[in-house]
């Protein structure tokens, strides 16, 4: 195991330090590289930096590995719910009853959303964004709890239980607020006796003389597919979280700001871009043989969404779980989805062909999630929103992480700069048409 690493510079050799996660991963630490070479690293979009040490969530690209707080996805998708994994990686242990029974609890009374709430969705034409409706009104959530929300992070530690909790339950309740405003319909108040998934899909599609009927497999269905998405390393919207938090600020805008972040199609969006893709394709009347050519040209806009990983280069072990999910919910459900036949013999195909193969791209979470959110029942507008109910454990543990650290720092990368050089201001009369 090397301990240390020289980086010659001409011909003079600067040593540094390598140190070593609990899984074996080894980093060369450059925190004194510009203080003692006079030079930065230029890593563009930081794909081989190491921004921080975490304890959450551990992936392991190459193998296809993802372990929150040292227990398989697998495992927690097949024994475990949403709930029970968010309190597992934002506290770092499962809890035991007594701890379940509380977290349960202060997430049921924290389900209701604010009033005033709804006049800032009002502010926005229907067909706005949901997800620039949901980063509102968690912008706002600090407005309405300055207690929570003091921007100084041993104030904010204090009431981090608080806090917590209602951010997780209050952006479900918001994502069903939206989806409600942006449809038209009633807001339909959260009921206290409900399971956190049950409560979602009764805010969601209860009419005002007609309760939602909870479906046993389609509530399993949605606790998966939020309990997979709950972390997922050092990602872009994570990384927004643990950028913002670091000025200090609270745990509702930094985590305001990580949903804006989720909102791109390369990040969050991307659920979205597999059904437009997969439509598309099935209005063309192509079985997917067509797109798959042309999907080879690697360009952004042809590109097969819902395929290839910024850091998983064999498999998203995600994709595997929600693959067969989805077999399962529309199965049970008697749904013949022809976009899940188009999705499956597109992938049959990928994985056959060697332009994909030789790049190690596999199907990722967001493959098969779309479609069964379309089964459950949510609309495609809908779909990144669900994305961040599903992530809020991880972007709370993680501003926990930075508001906790006592030897945190605010985040400021460096740059090379391309621009022009120095030059004289020239004044109105003398500048050209060009
Ligand atoms: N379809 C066709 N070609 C692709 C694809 C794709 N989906 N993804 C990458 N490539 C090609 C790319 O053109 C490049 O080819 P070449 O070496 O010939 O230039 C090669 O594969 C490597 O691509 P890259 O852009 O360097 O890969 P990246 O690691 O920077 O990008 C990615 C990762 C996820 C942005 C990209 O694979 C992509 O755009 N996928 C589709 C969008 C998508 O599904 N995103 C969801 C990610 S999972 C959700 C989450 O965790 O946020």
């Amino acid at each position: 195991m090397p301990t240390s690493a020289i980086l010659k510079v001409d011909d003079k050799e600067y040593p540094f330090p390598v140190i070593e996660g609990t899984e074996g991963e080894k980093a060369i630490d450059t925190r004194t590289l510009r203080a003692t070479t006079g030079l930065i690293s230029y890593d563009q979009g930081y794909g081989n930096t190491g921004s921080c040490e975490s304890q959450i969530t551990y992936l392991d690209g190459d193998k296809g590995i993802l372990r929150h707080r040292g227990y398989p996805i697998d495992q927690l998708a097949q024994y475990s719910e949403f709930v029970e994994t968010a309190y597992l990686i934002i506290y770092g242990e499962l809890p035991n009853p007594k701890q379940r029974k509380e977290f349960g609890q202060l997430l049921r009374r924290n389900a209701p959303v604010e009033m005033q709430a709804q006049k800032i969705l009002e502010g926005f034409p229907t067909n706005a964004s949901p997800m620039a409706m949901l980063s509102a009104m968690v912008a706002a959530l600090p407005a309405y709890h300055p207690e929570l929300a003091a921007n100084n992070f041993e104030k904010d530690l204090k009431t981090f239980d608080l806090a917590a909790g209602m951010a997780i339950s209050k952006i479900r309740t918001m994502v069903a607020m939206i989806y409600r405003y942006t449809h038209g319909l009633p807001f339909v108040f959260p009921k206290q006796e409900l399971p956190f998934c049950d409560n979602f899909l009764h805010m969601m599609f209860s009419e005002p003389y007609q309760d939602y009927i909870p479906v046993p497999e389609v509530s399993k269905a949605l606790n998966l597919v939020l309990l997979l998405h709950a972390d997922h390393e050092q990602n872009c919207s994570t990384s927004t979280v643990r950028m913002v938090a670091s000025s200090q600020a609270n745990l509702f805008t930094s985590m305001s700001a990580a949903i804006s972040a989720l909102s791109g199609p390369l990040h969050g969006g991307a659920n979205v871009a597999v059904m437009q893709m997969l439509q598309q394709i099935h209005d063309d009347g192509d079985d997917g043989s067509r797109f798959i050519e042309a999907a080879k040209s690697g360009k952004k806009g042809s590109r097969l969404m819902g395929f290839g990983h910024a850091v998983y280069r064999n498999f998203d072990p995600r994709a595997k779980i929600v693959g067969a999910a989805c077999d399962t919910l529309l199965k049970r459900l008697g749904i013949d989805d022809p976009l899940l036949a188009i999705a499956k013999h597109l992938e049959e195909a990928a994985l056959r062909d060697d332009y994909f193969i030789s790049r190690k791209l596999y199907p990722n979470v967001d493959f098969y999630s779309g479609i069964i959110m379309r089964a459950i029942g949510i609309p495609m507008s809908m779909f990144t929103t669900m994305f961040a109910i599903g992530r809020a454990p991880g972007y709370i543990a993680n501003w926990h992480e930075v508001a906790s650290d006592p030897k945190g720092r605010i985040y400021r990368p460096r740059q090379i700069y391309q621009g022009k050089l120095a030059r004289e201001y020239v004044p109105m009369a003398l500048r050209g048409e060009k």
